[in-house]
């Protein structure tokens, strides 16, 4: 391990039935301080993982280190680490105060010194004054925040959330991201996060591991994942996207032509695995698409299709096109409404555009 890596996987595997992996193959390097969510679709293994790092589950095979010490069979209550899981909930016949207590209680902590640390646990959420409340007198969120304190509490390098936020409605969800936020950069803790909402994946993280089927397609920060996703899966599962197929009729280390069935040629950044004579799908985020004069001609760094209006959706900041070009019928644009023409109707003919650097030749899986 160098020195800045905190955790690591090393060519992890789990299955529960002997039978079927459920997590094939992780290898995984956290560094000190990083907050780093796992998002994935459901059943792709991402609890999982966590449970494996919590010590509520064991590796099948495979090693896992924590702070350069081997944890995989270290009980989790060894381990130092705090958890706010989902299914974890608060004990319903204990006070505030008493839950958050909990962990330091199990430690042996005397009582004056649990007094003070739960004080300072309970100031750090902003629920002081709440302290002799049970649960079930605290809004969804304030829980959320009692079952923060109470992972937080002892002081852990390491705390794992698994979809802490996947019960509270919109608006207290997206204040408790910025709680959350702002506990790991005051605290510099390192954090694992779960969760299947790439919002709240992209908003919150250092760097974001996307999980299909038992495998991290591509962990890399937020940014990269969107505009440089390595595989299809990624660029489908993160945003909106475009897939169109073509067959790749030229190729070099990185720029890839291809002829969609239309016979539009376009030009791409080139991913690995592709070859001349085969299809390949083109990733192309719909926001990136820009109306273009009707003489635009092609170049080396944009591509120029013509397009027919299918469909327009108004939505206040922008109209969504649903236009068909390039061989498809569902090909999506973004239109901001200053740039938007006069009289745009299903039927309409238009030239559309988008630069080479925006899109992306990937293989077909
Ligand atoms: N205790 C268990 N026994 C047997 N199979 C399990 C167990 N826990 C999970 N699985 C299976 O392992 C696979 C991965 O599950 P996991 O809970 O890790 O997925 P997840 O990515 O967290 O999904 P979700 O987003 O739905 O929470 C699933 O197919 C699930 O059915
Ligand atoms: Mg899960």
């Amino acid at each position: 391990m160098n020195s800045s890596e905190f955790i690591r996987f090393n060519a992890v595997k789990k299955s529960y039935d002997g039978n079927a992996y459920v997590v094939r193959g992780l290898d995984l390097s956290v560094r000190q301080g990083e907050f780093l969510t796992l998002l994935g679709p459901s059943g792709s293994g991402k609890t999982t993982s966590l449970m494996m790092l919590a010590g509520f589950e064991a590796p099948t095979s495979g090693e896992i280190y924590l702070d350069s010490r081997r944890i995989d069979q270290v009980p989790a209550h060894q381990r130092n680490i705090g958890v706010v899981f989902q299914n974890y909930a608060l004990f319903p016949h204990m006070s505030v105060a008493d839950n958050v207590a909990f962990p330091l209680r199990m430690r042996g902590v005397n009582s004056t010194e649990i007094g003070v640390q739960v004080k300072r646990a309970l100031d750090m959420v902003r629920l002081v004054g709440m302290d002799q409340r049970r649960p079930a007198q605290l809004s969804g969120g304030q829980q959320q925040r009692v079952a923060l304190a109470r992972a937080m509490v002892f002081e852990p390098k390491l705390v794992l959330m698994d979809e802490p936020l996947g019960a509270l409605d919109k608006q207290l969800r997206e204040h408790m991201q910025m709680e959350i936020k702002a506990l790991h950069h005051r605290l510099g803790i390192n954090i694992v996060y779960v969760t299947h909402d790439q919002s709240e994946a992209l908003t919150m993280s250092d760097r974001v591991g996307v999980f299909d089927k038992g495998v991290m397609q591509q962990l890399a920060p937020p940014d990269e994942l969107y505009e440089s996703p390595s595989n299809l899966f990624v660029a489908q599962f993160i945003g909106e996207n475009n897939t169109l197929t073509g067959n790749v009729i030229a190729l070099s280390a990185d720029r890839c032509t291809l002829r969609c069935s239309d016979g539009t040629e376009v030009l791409a950044r080139s991913a690995p695995g592709l070859m001349v004579g085969q299809s390949a799908a083109l990733a192309l985020r719909p926001e990136k698409v820009q109306l273009l004069a009707n003489d635009a001609v092609r170049s080396d760094s944009l591509n120029v299709a013509r397009a027919s209006v299918t469909d327009l959706v108004y939505h206040g900041d922008h109209t969504r096109l649903l236009l068909e070009s390039c061989g498809t019928q569902d090909f999506l644009m973004k239109l901001p409404h200053h740039t938007a023409p006069q009289k745009l109707v299903p039927a309409t003919s238009l030239t559309i555009g988008w630069a080479v650097e925006q899109c992306r030749a990937l293989p077909l899986h």
